[in-house]
């Protein structure tokens, strides 16, 4: 991911609960003193900056940190689904203009949607300019920094303050583990740390070792998550992540091909990631409200498992390649299996 090695970090449940850790190191260095006086009523009105197209867990995040969904202002993105960072600075400006304290911007780098890469580089000069903290959610698509051929795209990743990473998502590792990094590990102890004197061990560092990891975000009592993390990375290793990622890129290319090629089948236009949306188009009808019910017939068909969403307000079928032993064959299967169930439902099936 490009930070230094004194960043730091913590093994969480997943991203939404790394998100929730990061955004709570933001608010102690943005907003100091907000740990121990609360959030009730403040004047000055801090606002965090995203794009329409962020996780929902951030939302939850800046809920439970006592920002309140009001203080999330959702910046337009542009024709690649990606946050629009002319409409982001004009943003910060009007609401500094009306006395309102722009303190964080959350960018994602894979979009849960499209696979978007929000414009990383653009967005950390804006919050180093503007004294925001810039938090990256790289929850899925982050890896993709590790691939050569894509990492011009994820410029600017390293200039995160803060940056999540799922192993149990495009790393392969079994549920449940998700990585909040800092490049600043006092930023989680001026968060979270906490004095508890059943919590003494002495001076010696026989029992604490060299880092206490429940001084870095909300739990104490803590599973080894680390151990699959560690034994699945050295597994594979980075060349055979490479691998694994180009082969996921590959399956989900074709995934793309033969949907676009399809007379029955609307491809949805995203990036080149391993997500991709599509939709049977039938002959008659409301194409969203029938493709729902289609996404019903796939789960309990059981061939595939495969999502839904909602881009431009149209319902479409979305399918995440994130699983070491899908292959390209696995596309033809799913476009197969969605044709074939779509039309045993135009004829009455
Ligand atoms: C970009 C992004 N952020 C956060 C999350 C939430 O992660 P989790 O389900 O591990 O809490 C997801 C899940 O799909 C995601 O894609």
């Amino acid at each position: 991911m490009g930070y230094e090695p004194r960043a730091g970090g913590l093994l969480m449940s997943g991203g939404s609960a790394a998100n929730f850790v990061a955004l709570s190191a933001m608010r102690e260095r943005q907003l100091p003193g907000s740990r121990a006086e609360g959030m009730p009523g403040r004047e000055d009105r801090p606002l965090v900056y995203a794009s329409a197209e962020v996780h929902s867990c951030i939302t939850r995040a800046v809920e439970f940190l006592g920002f309140g969904t009001n203080a999330l202002r959702w910046v337009p993105v542009d024709d690649e689904w990606r946050m629009d960072v002319g409409a982001l600075e004009r943003m910060i400006a009007d609401d500094r203009r009306v006395g309102a304290t722009p303190v964080c911007v959350v960018a994602t780098a894979g979009t849960v949607n499209t696979g978007a890469v929000d414009p990383l580089a653009e967005i950390g000069e804006v919050a180093r300019r503007e004294g925001l903290w810039f938090h990256v959610d790289g929850a899925y698509g982050a890896v993709g920094a590790a691939l050569p051929e894509l990492a011009e795209r994820y410029r600017g990743l390293a200039d995160a303050d803060s940056l999540v990473v799922d192993p149990h998502k495009w790393l392969y590792v079994p549920y449940e583990a998700g990585a909040v990094l800092v490049r600043d590990p006092r930023d989680l102890h001026a968060a979270f740390a906490t004095r508890a004197e059943y919590l003494e061990v002495g001076d010696e560092d026989y029992f604490s070792g060299p880092v206490w990891f429940h001084e870095r975000g909300p739990q104490l009592s803590r599973g080894f998550r680390a151990l699959k993390v560690w034994a699945v990375m050295r597994h594979i290793g980075l060349e055979g992540y490479r691998e694994l990622w180009r082969r996921d890129l590959a399956t989900a290319g074709e995934l793309r091909r033969l949907a676009g090629s399809h007379d029955r089948i609307e491809l949805f236009p995203s990036t080149d990631l391993s997500v991709s949306c599509f939709r049977y188009v039938p002959r008659h009808g409301n194409a969203s409200e029938f493709n729902r019910r289609l996404l019903d017939r796939v789960h309990r068909d059981g061939r595939l498992f495969i999502s839904g969403t909602t881009l431009d307000d149209e319902f479409f079928l979305r399918a995440c390649i994130i699983n070491f032993r899908s292959t390209p064959d696995d596309a033809r299967i799913a476009i197969e299996t969605v044709v074939e169930l779509g039309e045993a439902m135009e004829g009455g099936g």
